[in-house]
C-alpha cells in the first residue's frame, strides 16, 4: 500500500512517501481503506519532538484521524461491518501505524460509523478536534444555561467547541479571536460575542459581556498565554478546562484563585476512558447528522504532499482543518 512515514524525528523533511506492507486486522480489529486523513498540531509535534522526547517506534506512519471504509475484519468482529463507512481516531497513539496510509488496522473501539450525509473529509477531523471540544465542554459537567468562554474560537478545536456549546444549551458563548475574519467564523459557528485577544483587554471585555461576574466556564487552548488572565475572566466557583499550551510551564494567578475557588481540569483526548470515548463519538455523530456540527476544511493536500500539510498546520496560519486525500 501507499503510505507516508518517518524513521527519525525532525522537520517535515523526515517524512517519506512510498510503499509499505498492507496491514492485516488482528483480533478485535477492523481494517479501514482510508479516503481522507486529518492533520492536527499533535502530528507535527510528535514528528518534531516525539512523545516524551524520543521516537517511540522505529518507523511511524503519522496522524491519528481519518475516514474511509472497513474492508476486512479480524477475529471477533462482525463480518457485516465490511463495507461500513467510518471515521477513525487514535490511529497513531501508542502505536506506530497512523492514518497517513491507504490502510489502517485498528481496534474496532476506535472506529465510529460515518453518519449519512456527512462529508468524510469533515469526519476525518472528528477524532481530535471535535472530540476534544466535546470533552472540554463536558469534563466539568454540562454547560446548559452557562456563559462559556472559548479561546481561539476560529481554531480547529475552538470552532467545534462553539458549536457544541450551543448545542448543549449554553446561555452565552464568548470567543477570543485575532482578526475580524476569525470573528466572523466564530459568530457563524454560534458565538454571541468575540474578543480580539491581541488588541483588547481580556478581563475587562469578559466582565463587561457578563454583567461584571465573569464566565462560568473557560475552555482554553493555551494556558501559557491565557493563564495569567483566568482570574479576571472567571466567575467565583467557575471552571477552567485546559487542553493546550504553547510552553511547558505556565503562570496562574494563585493569590486571586484562593477566594475565587475555581476548578481546573486538564485532559488529553487520546486517553479518554472507553465509555466516555463512545459517548463522545455518539454525541458528535448525532450533532453532525442533525447538521449542527460543521468542520471547516481549510486546505486539502494529496498524500504525496504530506510535508506541506504538516508545515501548513505548524505555521498557525491556517484557519480551519487540514486534510490529506488518500489515493
Ligand atoms: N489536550 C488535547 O487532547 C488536545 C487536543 C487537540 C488539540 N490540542 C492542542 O490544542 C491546541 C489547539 O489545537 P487546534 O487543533 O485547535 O489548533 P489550531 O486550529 O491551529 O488553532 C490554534 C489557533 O488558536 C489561536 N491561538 C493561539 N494562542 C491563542 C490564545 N492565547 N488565545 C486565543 N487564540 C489563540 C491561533 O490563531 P490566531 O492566530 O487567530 O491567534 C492558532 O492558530 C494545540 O496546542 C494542540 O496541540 C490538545
Amino acid at each position: 500500500m501507499k503510505a507516508a512515514w518517518y524513521t527519525s524525528l525532525g522537520t517535515s523533511s523526515v517524512l517519506q512517501v512510498g510503499e509499505l506492507p498492507t496491514p492485516e486486522p488482528g483480533p478485535g480489529e477492523v481494517r479501514v481503506r482510508l479516503a481522507v486523513s486529518g492533520v492536527n498540531p499533535s502530528d507535527w509535534k510528535a514528528r518534531l519532538r516525539g512523545r516524551g522526547g524520543s521516537i517511540a517506534f522505529p518507523q511511524i506512519v503519522p496522524q491519528s484521524d481519518g475516514a474511509g471504509t472497513i474492508d476486512k475484519v479480524g477475529a471477533g468482529v462482525d463480518t457485516t461491518r465490511i463495507g461500513e463507512k467510518v471515521w477513525v481516531l487514535n490511529g497513531q497513539w501508542k502505536r506506530p501505524h497512523g492514518t497517513a496510509a491507504q490502510y489502517i488496522a485498528i481496534n474496532a473501539g476506535f472506529v465510529a460509523p460515518l453518519p449519512a450525509g456527512v462529508d468524510p473529509a469533515e469526519a476525518a477531523c472528528f477524532g481530535i478536534p471535535a472530540l476534544t471540544a466535546w470533552r472540554a465542554l463536558t469534563i466539568a459537567g454540562g454547560v446548559a444555561g452557562q456563559v462559556v468562554l472559548v479561546t481561539g474560537g476560529a481554531g480547529a478545536v475552538g470552532h467545534h467547541a462553539i458549536q457544541i456549546a450551543r448545542a448543549l444549551g449554553a446561555a452565552k458563548i464568548v470567543a477570543t479571536v485575532s482578526s475580524p475574519e476569525k470573528a466572523a467564523i466564530a459568530r457563524e459557528a454560534g458565538a454571541d460575542a468575540t474578543i480580539d485577544y491581541r488588541k483588547e483587554n481580556l478581563g475587562e471585555r469578559v466582565k463587561s459581556l457578563t454583567g461584571g461576574s465573569g464566565a462560568d466556564r473557560i475552555v482554553d487552548l493555551n494556558i501559557s498565554t491565557n493563564g495569567p488572565h483566568y482570574a479576571d475572566m472567571l466567575r467565583q466557583g467557575g471552571a477552567i478546562v485546559v487542553y493546550g499550551t504553547d510552553e511547558p510551564m505556565a503562570s496562574i494567578p494563585a493569590g486571586a484563585f484562593i477566594p475565587l475557588a475555581p476548578s481546573i481540569h486538564f485532559f488529553i483526548v487520546y486517553d479518554l476512558a472507553s465509555d466516555l470515548r463512545h459517548m463522545g463519538m455518539a454525541e458528535i455523530n448525532a450533532l453532525a447528522a442533525a447538521g449542527k456540527l460543521k468542520t471547516v476544511i481549510a486546505r486539502r493536500f494529496p498524500l504525496d504532499r504530506i510535508a506541506e500539510a504538516h508545515d501548513a498546520v505548524q505555521s498557525g496560519k491556517i484557519t480551519g482543518n487540514v486534510v490529506l486525500d488518500i489515493p
